[in-house]
């Protein structure tokens, strides 16, 4: 029996360690790459993308058979459904699914994709749209901006979110909008205190309330027994009354023709068209504006607004 020596160069070194493997790539990376494929495919000549196209269909087409198999094999076994509930709570699984079609994206990501596409169309108006919740197949929606509460809101509401959303999410069959949630605005409430002479302290009689007909704008011009004067208006919306300075917020404008919405409460500028909440004087246009309030008081039924101090 013969024995060869080991060549020096075969010995290997006891203390070496060995290479770390890669780490695997994120999620974040992996849509990266392929946005970025995208984006370079794109810029291809038209053969070039033909071929470009076609490449990726057909290794799509691959990978889509073999993940049917894998799921349908997966939904089959009983003890194996737990771990197919598993991966597809995992990011890039459940994208990946979802692209080939093979499972239904929730019906929020669906409704927020179809609201990408009518988006554009809302901020034309300029207003934009959110989307609440889904519940028992309505779309729970806030609409902002310029639409919110103006009489555009039902237009909007109709002819894009809604058409868009029932077309495009199957368990979508109607839609709600939500209120608007405005901050009440508080008058101080020392400017309420009412002396014993109401003149004195600035309350001017501005006539029976049975004059300020519910639905409409109404403009008054008053003077205070100070000389104090006030051009302004009370809008009645189901028989509550607000005084305002007769100012739109946004050029200062009178407010004589202004549209009054009592169904949406709402109050728009009949000059560029500044929606306001009729109750608060909130613009819902443009937040931040706001028209100035007046004290407003009934008394044996006459209206009293309070006209400088
Ligand atoms: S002045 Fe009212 S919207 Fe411009």
């Amino acid at each position: 029996m013969t024995t060869t020596a080991r060549p020096e160069s075969a010995v290997t070194p006891e203390a070496a360690p060995a290479p770390a493997a890669p780490a695997d790539p994120t999620f974040e990376e992996l849509a990266g790459r392929v946005d970025a494929a995208v984006t370079a495919a794109a810029e291809l000549d038209d053969p070039a993308k033909a071929v470009a196209e076609e490449l990726q269909a057909a290794v799509e087409a691959v990978h889509k058979a073999g993940l049917v198999t894998i799921v349908r094999a997966l939904k089959a076994d009983e003890s194996a459904r737990s771990v197919l509930f598993e991966l597809v709570d995992d990011p890039t699984v459940h994208l990946l699914l979802s692209l080939h079609e093979i499972i239904r994206p929730d019906p929020m990501t669906e409704a927020n994709r179809v609201l990408v596409s009518v988006r554009p169309q809302l901020q034309s108006h300029g207003g934009d749209v959110t989307l609440v919740r889904i519940e028992d197949g309505t779309a729970i929606v806030r609409l902002e901006g310029a639409c919110n509460g103006c009489s555009m809101s039902s237009v909007t509401l109709r002819n894009l979110v809604e058409e868009a959303l029932v077309a495009g999410v199957s368990s979508v069959t109607g839609v709600e909008v939500l209120p608007n949630e405005p901050s009440p605005t508080l008058i101080p409430l020392d400017s309420l205190r009412i002396g014993a002479d109401p003149a004195t302290e600035g309350w001017v009689k501005a006539g029976p309330v049975a004059d300020l007909a519910e639905g409409k704008v109404s403009p008054l011009s008053l003077t205070a027994a100070s000389g104090s004067t006030a051009e302004l208006v009370v809008v009645n919306v189901e028989q509550r009354l607000t005084a305002y300075v007769n100012e739109c917020a946004h050029e200062g404008l009178p407010l004589d023709n202004a549209m009054l919405d009592a169904a949406n409460g709402t109050l728009t500028c009949p000059w560029h068209g500044f929606c306001y909440d009729a109750s608060s004087g909130e613009c819902l246009s443009t937040p931040g504006a706001q028209l100035e309030q007046l004290p407003l008081r009934i008394d044996d039924g006459d209206v009293w607004i309070r006209v400088g101090r």
